[in-house]
C-alpha cells in the first residue's frame, strides 16, 4: 500500500512516485501476476467473468505506463496451463476477451511501436486465438518500443520440461555431448530465448506465491507483492512498484561493497 512506503516529509500520491523514479535505473524487464481478478468481481457481487472483463483495462493502462516509462519488456501471465480447469464459461470468457482485445488494440500497438509476443503452449488454445494472435505478431514484429509478451497455456514447468525433451534429442542425435549443455543453451531452448532475465517480479491480489510462472527466469527477479486486486491495479500503483524496485540493492550474490 502506498502509506507503507511513507517516508516522513514524503508525500505518497502519484505524483511524487513519477517524480521519484530514477528514469536511469529503470527494470528492464517487468512480468506481472495479473491476480484477483475473481475476488474483484466478487466484492462487487458480480460473477467471476465481470472481474476479467475489467481487468483488461489494467491490461491496456499497465502496457500504456510501460511503454510511457521506456520499460523494454513486459510479460503478462494472462491465462496458466492449470486455468484449463477452470468452469467452461470462464475459460471460454477468457479466450473470448483475448481475441477481442486483441481486435481492439492492434491499432495502438501499432500507434506506440509495441511489438506482441506470445509463450506458452499456444497449440493447446482455441483456433480463433491462434489465429488472432499470429496476426497481430506478424503486423507488430519490427515495433521496437516495448515487448508486449502475453504467456498464454503457459506453465513454467512445462517449459522446462519441453527444453529437457529438446536438449536430449540433440545430444541422441549427436548435436552436442552432454558436457557441453550450459546455462545459455537451456536459456537457448526456452521460450523466452530472446528476451533478459526478469528484473521485477509483481503479483497483485495479496498472494504470495510464484504459481508457476517463469521460474528459470526470475532467478535474481525482486519480488514484489501488493495487496492491491488487479483490476484495480492502476498507474499509480505500477509507478510504486517500480520505486520500491529501485530502493532495494541488487547483489547478485556479490558484497554490498563489491556493489558500491
Ligand atoms: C487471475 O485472477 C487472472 C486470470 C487467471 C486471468 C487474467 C486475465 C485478464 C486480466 C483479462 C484478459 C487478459 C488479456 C491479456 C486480454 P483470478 O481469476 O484467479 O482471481 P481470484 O484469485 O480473485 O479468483
Amino acid at each position: 500500500m502506498a502509506g507503507d512506503l511513507a517516508i516522513v516529509g514524503f508525500n505518497t500520491n502519484i505524483m511524487n512516485f513519477i517524480d521519484q523514479i530514477d528514469h536511469n535505473r529503470l527494470p528492464e524487464h517487468i512480468a506481472i501476476i495479473m491476480d484477483g481478478n475473481g475476488r474483484w468481481a466478487k466484492k462487487q457481487g458480480l460473477i467471476r467473468i465481470n472481474g476479467h472483463k475489467k481487468g483488461t483495462q489494467s491490461v491496456r493502462d499497465t502496457v500504456e505506463t510501460c511503454a510511457e516509462l521506456g520499460i523494454k519488456y513486459l510479460t503478462l501471465y494472462a491465462f496458466s496451463t492449470e486455468n484449463w480447469k477452470r468452469p467452461k464459461l470462464e475459460v471460454d470468457t477468457l479466450m473470448n476477451l483475448l481475441v477481442s482485445s486483441l481486435k481492439k488494440e492492434i491499432k495502438t500497438l501499432q500507434d506506440n511501436d509495441i511489438s506482441l509476443n506470445a509463450i506458452g503452449s499456444i497449440s493447446n488454445l482455441p483456433s480463433k486465438a491462434q489465429k488472432e494472435l499470429s496476426e497481430v505478431i506478424e503486423k507488430t514484429k519490427n515495433n521496437k518500443r516495448l515487448r508486449l509478451t502475453l504467456a498464454l497455456s503457459y506453465g513454467s514447468r512445462e517449459e522446462l520440461t519441453k527444453t529437457v525433451q529438446e536438449i536430449a534429442l540433440k545430444v541422441k542425435n549427436n548435436v552436442f555431448s552432454p558436457h557441453l549443455i550450459s546455462e545459455a543453451v537451456i536459456k537457448e531452448h526456452l521460450y523466452t530465448h530472446d528476451m533478459p532475465d526478469v528484473d521485477l517480479l509483481i503479483r497483485t491480489s495479496g498472494e504470495q506465491r510464484i504459481s508457476n510462472f517463469l521460474l528459470w527466469q526470475i532467478a535474481y527477479a525482486e519480488l514484489y507483492f501488493t495487496e492491491v486486486l488487479w483490476p484495480d491495479f492502476k498507474k499509480e500503483h505500477l509507478y510504486e512498484a517500480i520505486f520500491n524496485y529501485q530502493k532495494r540493492e541488487r547483489r547478485f550474490g556479490k558484497t554490498s561493497e563489491q556493489i558500491s
